[in-house]
């Protein structure tokens, strides 16, 4: 009886608990969330959630409801008396064994059919992407188009993406939640992943993410997928084809109008044979021109006004990097300070330029023209990019771009910057990285 009581005093609670989960279900959309697929791949793994989701609240109801109802109704109500016991039923094992083998079947075959799917080879006319994850941002290569870029996808709606993933460094892994399942960029390994987006989807920008333990800013390891009309994907080739705006070794113009896919990658391979920077004797460091066509600055990139909010960072800017954001930068002295022995291109490259072939660090060609910088931590904007050439090791942990600003206290050395580039000198180089649109 006091059991009873004291469960009828709990019910309230438990009623409230079930309804502020239900209600917090309905707090605001989620860009994030796997529940809204827009592909086909994505599809098909919601389809297993919700059928294992389904199939398992049933059990858990079932089993867990003959549980708690047995539990009241044989239990000893007093102490001088021992209940009956039984032991063994042979109708209630077989029921209780065939009945999940039948459940396990229900959701194995999907589950299966599911595996080889995603194992199968990419449809031939596949937009190929190498991804290379790197501590701690990505690099992305589109082979058939001759061009690299980091950190910020664009894919056509309609047309199959395969992803070939590697990694430079430790294991990292891929994830896209609106589009496909995540799959792991391994050492030594290639690994595919390869989906179609929805043809009706929406021209929008989607948020990835690094979902592997990577190191020290795994955390800040973004990447940005947009979604756009097949056009405009062209229109977007032909845009990062181009050299960098402001590169010293002009090359030949691409073709002003916007190219079906098949003449975009074969004008790109001759293209790629012209400009080639071993081939090309390195330019003086002339005062720089703009080399890119009018047809070419026309070009598509997604308008930063229909980039979403929860696509753009909102990563404070730390207190402690103090800038002077009244300067005015010039870009041909950026590009100058860029291209400056030992400096920005020992790391990164500016396709066109060919004193700028760094590795390391991320390709900057069309920096420019992105949505974030540092792999998705903070908005691309002046103040940001500034603070960060200033000091990038203290805006992300672990950071491999050096302590840049003179007099800064690098937090991986624990020493002071004790040369090192004015805040004029880096006001110079952002206005030559904003201008590599
Ligand atoms: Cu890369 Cu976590």
């Amino acid at each position: 009886m006091i059991g009873s009581h004291r469960l009828r005093r709990l019910a309230p609670f438990g009623v409230a608990a079930v309804l502020a989960l239900a209600l917090a279900a309905c707090a605001k959309s989620y860009p994030d969330s796997t529940f809204t697929p827009h592909s086909d791949l994505g599809r098909a793994i919601d389809f297993l959630w919700n059928r294992l989701m389904f199939f398992g609240t049933i059990v858990f109801v079932l089993v867990e409801g003959a549980l708690v109802y047995c539990v009241f109704r044989y239990r000893r109500r007093s102490e001088d008396v021992m209940p009956p016991q039984t032991h063994g039923n042979v109708v209630l094992e077989i029921t209780w064994t065939l009945i999940p083998a039948a459940i396990l079947a229900f959701i194995a075959v999907p589950t299966v059919r599911t595996i080889f799917q995603t194992q199968a080879p990419a449809p031939a006319n596949s937009l190929v992407i190498e991804v290379y994850g790197h501590q701690w941002w990505w690099e992305f290569r589109y082979p058939q188009y001759k061009f690299t870029t980091a950190n910020e996808i664009y894919i056509p709606k309609g047309r199959s993406v395969d992803l070939v993933l590697r990694t430079d460094d430790v294991i990292h892994s891929f994830w896209v939640p609106q589009l496909a399942g995540k799959r792991d960029a391994v050492a030594n390994h290639t690994n595919h992943i390869w989906f179609t987006p929805d043809s009706n989807m929406a021209t929008t920008v989607w948020n990835g993410f690094c979902t592997e333990y990577c190191g020290d800013s795994h955390g800040e390891m973004h990447f940005r997928v947009v979604t756009v009309d097949p056009a405009q994907f062209a229109s977007w080739v032909e845009h990062q084809q181009a050299p960098g705006f402001y590169s010293p070794a002009p090359a030949p113009a691409t073709p002003a109008t916007p190219a079906a896919p098949a003449e975009l990658s074969e004008a790109a391979g001759k293209a790629a044979v012209t400009t080639t920077p071993s081939t090309a004797t390195p330019a003086p460091i002339a005062p720089a021109t703009p080399t890119a066509t009018p047809a070419q600055l026309a070009s598509f990139v997604l308008p930063r006004a229909d980039v979403p909010d929860y696509a753009i960072p909102h990563t404070p800017l730390p207190d402690e990097i103090k800038f002077n954001d009244a300067l005015k930068g010039d870009p041909a002295a950026g590009e100058k300070l860029f291209v400056g022995a030992g400096t920005c291109n020992a790391c990164h490259t500016v396709a066109g330029n060919p004193l700028a072939v760094g590795m390391i660090g991320p390709n900057l060609t069309h920096v420019g023209s992105r949505i974030a910088i540092a792999a998705g931590m903070y908005v691309n904007d002046k103040q940001h990019l500034s603070r960060w050439i200033k000091n990038a090791r203290i805006m992300k942990s672990g950071v491999l771009m050096p302590t840049l600003g003179k007099g800064q206290y690098d937090p991986q050395t624990k020493a002071t910057t004790p040369s090192g580039l004015s805040d004029q000198q880096i006001a110079d180089l952002v206005a030559y990285l904003q201008a590599l649109k």
